[in-house]
């Protein structure tokens, strides 16, 4: 694996993950029994060709595909699982003096596999037991497949059964997202030590790149990286090369990935306003104490709603709103300024699958009425890795809407045209919820 230095030694990785590997195997043969088939082929996907252009887009491996091996490298390799078999890995290793072909993995994880080199598709066709009728495909499939005799391509009942349990991590996963966490948070640092010396928003990203030693095609998610009033817009994409006269704040929402799994981590700074690093403290210990209540037990939406009446109490006690936090609660109010979920699963993805699934055979645990955008509704078990992202924003958009509804008399403008230079407030933790408390990773790998 190609990876930045890590503080885990690969001894500790390869011991949590054979126990990985069997907890994956153990869950997919029952999903495959529930199921009606026999065994299962993971496609690890392709890099998808610009329209009629000979360039590929980067390639993603297949989140399917790398539950089971963190080969991020490999485009159109395979993973063949029959239950009570050792699973086979048939990777991709073509004869092209264009590319370099992927070399043989040796990492701590390659002993629970039986490996194939495959110079193409003909290939691993040709390594694949010849009756694949009672196999499931899971992938994007492509052309050669119709004659591949498969049972069945991308079965719904089958990805339900998959998705649920990702939700609990292993501790091979909680470790992984751990160093997942560490490389972000040097990312981080070196982020914000270049937003002081008065970079533009583009210059943070190419340090927030150097800090986590990873190019921008290996990470997560594009980082959002907002100065001053852009922070206001929740998925800020533009990365400005030139720096605004006046620095006011920077809202930075930057993960880095580890063996596949991802961090999602967010900080706002204040360049040199003091009362707006104070109200970012301020945040930040309503933060921390949302961090400490994702334990085991907790029902997700319930969670938010907390979230929802700290803001509201927030929003009050710094005077952006003229009403008391309960009628801001009763009357929405609040959703002008924080209007997202305050977290979701993480994992593999960003957001990470089966966040309202009922159960593993499927069904949809609805979002509460008002909040459209919670993408957890379940209820927390021990090893569910979730963000906390508590947030709030001063977005133009949703401000004058209110203004010509009842809703704008219950807001103080004075104060929100004093704060809109900043753009808002998101701070953003991974947690793993655990039976009585919480393990912030967020806060260890800043501390580490
Ligand atoms: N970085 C996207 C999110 O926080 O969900
Ligand atoms: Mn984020
Ligand atoms: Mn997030």
């Amino acid at each position: 694996m190609n990876s930045p230095a890590i503080r885990q030694n690969t001894e500790s990785l390869s011991d949590l993950f054979a126990p990985h590997l069997e907890a994956v195997e153990k869950r997919t043969a029952s999903a495959l029994e529930a199921t009606g088939f026999e065994s299962l082929l993971l496609h690890a996907g392709n890099p998808p060709l610009l329209f009629l252009d000979d360039h590929h887009l980067p390639f993603k491996v297949q989140a399917p595909f790398k539950v089971w091996a963190p080969l991020s490298d490999a485009p159109d390799s395979f993973v063949f699982f029959t239950p009570g078999r050792k699973p086979v890995l048939l990777i991709h290793q073509p004869i092209d003096y264009w590319h370099k072909s992927p070399e043989t993995p040796k990492d701590y994880w390659v002993a629970g596999f039986d490996i194939v080199s495959c110079a193409d598709r003909a290939a691993a066709r040709a390594a694949l037991p010849k009756d694949l009728s009672r196999t499931a495909f899971i992938g994007a499939a492509f052309q050669e497949l119709v004659s591949w005799g498969v049972k069945a391509i991308n079965p719904e009942h089958l990805i339900t059964h998959l998705d649920y349990p990702r939700a609990a991590k292993t501790p091979y996963e909680i470790a992984c997202l751990r160093e997942a966490n560490v490389l972000g948070a040097r990312g981080h640092a070196a982020a914000e030590k270049a937003f002081r010396a008065g970079a533009s928003e583009f210059e943070v990203g190419l340090a927030f790149m150097a800090g986590c030693g990873q190019r921008e095609r290996e990470l997560p998610y594009n980082p959002i990286i907002a100065l001053n009033e852009g922070g206001a817009v929740l998925h800020y994409q533009v990365q400005q090369r030139i720096r605004p006269p006046e620095l006011h704040s920077m809202l930075i929402d930057a993960g880095a990935e580890f063996a596949g799994y991802a961090s999602d981590i967010t900080r706002t700074h204040s360049h040199h306003d003091a009362e707006f690093a104070q109200l970012i403290r301020r945040f930040d210990e309503l933060q921390l104490e949302l961090c400490a209540r994702a334990k085991a037990g907790v029902d997700w939406r319930h969670f938010h709603q907390w979230s929802y009446r700290a803001i509201s109490e927030y929003l009050h006690e710094v005077g952006l709103i003229r009403v008391s936090a309960d009628e801001a609660v009763d009357s929405a109010l609040t959703s002008v300024f924080y209007p997202h979920g305050i977290g979701h699963l993480l994992g593999l993805q960003v957001h990470d699958v089966g966040g309202q699934q009922l159960g593993p055979v499927g069904g949809t645990i609805d979002r509460p009425y008002n909040h459209p955008f919670l993408r957890l509704t379940r209820k927390l078990e021990d090893g569910f890795v979730v963000t906390v992202e508590p947030g709030f924003y001063l977005i133009d958009q949703l401000l004058e809407e209110a203004k010509a509804k009842p809703l704008g008399k219950m807001i103080e403008w004075k104060r929100v045209e004093q704060l809109k230079p900043f753009g808002g407030i998101r701070i953003e933790d991974n947690v793993v919820a655990r039976n009585g408390g919480s393990e912030n990773l967020t806060r260890a790998a800043f501390h580490a």
